[in-house]
């Protein structure tokens, strides 16, 4: 049905091109890392991935209030070729259901852009996603229902100062990406995964402009109640068919169905980080692709946001 090839390729999933870089089209996101409270067992994850040949990170400021950037800063700062991409639209919170607020207004974005510099320690971001949070998805008040116009104009003004390499925009809707695209978009990071495709559309845009789809909650996401691959019955029996994990079938799943998609699982976890690295080197065949593509995406994305509206 398939199998493992070179598992020693330097770029894991092969390379794609991003913000005018051939990165591994598998790479990493720090979200998890804040979980660990010992600062040398987050940073052994990030060396092992960038030993592996991982060369696209993905952060933000406000995972753990700094502190995901300040690993990523200490362990990786001066290592070359290291493409950080990282992300505006949420400030830290101490306090609500996510350890974040909503931060959109094109005054914050550039405040939250001053914090990442300060955070990753530098003077010049290779990659910002602008995270859009549209009115009626989370619990905010008016001030931060943003026109999205405005917020690409203090994006584009940060690029041609100089603080920000290249705009990328995050979960937003179709025509929200159709009218982003003049800026110059070098990526697109919506909720995907083989459970949640209802965002095909701008996967499919992404494709026919050559943009970078780097899709968020790859395997689903840590929250329990997210749909998630690896639950899934004919994942299941694939992975034990050619010998992989359920999360690595999801993983390669992704990496299969578009190419320019590029990867970022997150984990905290040195076991699941090199799964997750070997999952470029999973080849799912026609029909064990015929079989994944016929996988009904359940509805979980509603309740999970739902979940936070109440709270
Ligand atoms: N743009 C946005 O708005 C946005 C939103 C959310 C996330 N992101 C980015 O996207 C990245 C990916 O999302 P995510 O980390 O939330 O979710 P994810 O990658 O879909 O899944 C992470 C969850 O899967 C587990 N996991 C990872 N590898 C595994 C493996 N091989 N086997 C079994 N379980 C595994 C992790 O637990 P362990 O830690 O125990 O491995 C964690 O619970 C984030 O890290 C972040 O950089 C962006």
């Amino acid at each position: 049905m398939s199998g493992l090839t070179d598992p020693s390729a330097p770029h894991p999933g092969g390379v794609h091109p991003m913000a005018g870089r051939d990165v591994a089209r598998v790479g990493y996101g720090t979200m998890q890392l804040p979980r660990l409270k010992d600062a040398a067992a987050a940073r052994k994850v990030l060396r092992r991935a960038f030993e592996l040949g991982v060369d696209h990170f993905d952060t933000a400021h406000f995972y753990g209030d700094g502190t995901a950037n300040d690993h990523l800063a200490r362990e990786l700062g001066a290592e070359r070729g290291v493409v950080i991409a990282t992300k505006v639209g949420a400030r830290p919170a101490k306090r609500g259901p996510m350890p974040m607020a909503p931060a959109q207004r094109p005054e914050e974005l550039r405040q939250e852009v001053l914090d990442n510099l300060r955070s990753l320690r530098t003077e010049h971001l290779d990659v910002v996603n602008m995270r859009r949070i549209a009115p009626g998805t989370f619990p905010m008040g008016p001030r931060q229902m943003v026109d999205f116009d405005d917020q690409m104009a203090a994006m584009v003004a940060m690029r041609d100062e100089g603080l920000i390499g290249a705009i990328g925009v995050s979960t937003v809707s179709l025509a929200e990406l159709r009218r982003a695209l003049p800026a110059g978009i070098v990526c697109v990071q919506n909720w995907y995964s083989l459970t949640a495709r209802k965002h095909e559309p701008l996967l499919e845009l992404c494709r026919a402009e050559g943009i970078a789809w780097v899709p968020y909650f790859p395997l689903g996401g840590a929250h329990p109640g997210s749909t998630k691959a690896t639950r899934e019955p004919v994942v299941q029996e694939i992975a034990g068919a050619i010998g992989a994990t359920p999360a690595q079938v999801g993983l390669a799943w992704l990496l299969h169905h578009a190419g320019n998609t590029l990867l970022i699982p997150g984990t905290a976890s040195v076991d699941h980080l090199e799964q997750n690295v070997a999952a470029g080197s999973v080849r799912l065949d026609e029909q064990a692709m015929a079989r994944l593509d016929e996988i009904r995406p359940a509805s979980g994305i509603r309740g999970f946001i739902n979940r936070f509206r109440r709270s």
